[in-house]
């Protein structure tokens, strides 16, 4: 695991949004996998700023979402639909065809089937994204998660509910499962970037770095992956 401890929100969102910005340069045709919550909106505002100055062009590229809420349609303002339309997608040129983001609505079988087909037949993700819950969830795979796992239904755990409620008008609206990206996927992606910034993901970034790898904490299995790089800011690396 590589760690970058970077002073500020800012030069880490710049940061990662320059390793992004390459990979595209790098490869026209590249497959990135973004994340939602505010870890991730740095970047994306940065990106968009770098599309507008025509250093990038995301016309080509294909993109796959790591998870969705289970339950809320594309439209409602907390889906992770709208999240990445408001925050990315609306603002650059990015092919909707070639953007990928669970149903969150239907057949739960069915729409895992079909994303995992969807990413096989991409032949992989080039570039994750990845953000981090307070209990070391990674996507929405909560502890207890089979490290084999692919895209899957998942039930939240009481502590995630509570964290995201935040962005809803109370906790009830938060719905209680998820579709994501299950482990075995995540592990798959070519190239990963994490980001953690705050005094209430130093425990998770202390288990996810040092801790033993074990489904308790999900992200610890990211120790196995051979080219992955934590972006933290000083409060989230203050335990390692
Ligand atoms: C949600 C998402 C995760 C994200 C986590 C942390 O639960 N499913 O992908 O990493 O929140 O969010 P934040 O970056 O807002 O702390």
């Amino acid at each position: 695991m590589k760690i970058e401890i970077i002073d500020s929100y800012k030069k880490i969102s710049r940061r990662v949004a320059s390793i992004v910005a390459r990979q595209i340069i790098y490869k026209n045709r590249s497959i990135l996998g973004f994340a939602t919550g505010s870890s991730p909106i740095g970047t994306y505002s940065t990106l968009i700023k770098m599309y507008e100055y025509g250093i990038i062009d995301f016309s080509e590229i294909t993109t796959f979402n790591l998870d969705e809420y289970y339950g809320i349609s594309e439209d409602h303002f907390q889906s992770y639909h709208y999240f990445m339309n408001t925050n990315l997608f609306d603002h650059v040129n990015v092919n909707r065809e070639n953007v990928n983001i669970p149903n969150g609505i239907g057949d739960p079988k069915t729409i895992c089937e079909e994303y995992n087909k969807k990413i096989d037949s991409c032949g992989g993700i080039d570039l994750q994204i990845l953000g981090i819950g307070r209990n070391g969830h990674i996507g929405f795979n909560e502890p207890g998660v089979e490290f084999d796992s692919t895209t899957h239904l998942v039930e939240l755990k009481k502590e995630t509910i509570e964290a995201n409620s935040r962005f809803f008008d109370s906790i009830e609206d938060v719905p209680k499962k998820a579709i994501t990206m299950g482990i075995k996927t995540i592990l798959n992606c070519q190239k990963i970037i994490l980001i953690a910034t705050g005094i209430e993901k130093a425990e998770a970034v202390f288990k996810t770095v040092r801790g033993k790898i074990s489904t308790d904490t999900p992200s610890s299995i990211l120790q196995l992956h051979p080219d992955i790089t934590l972006f933290l800011d000083e409060e989230a690396a203050s335990k390692l």
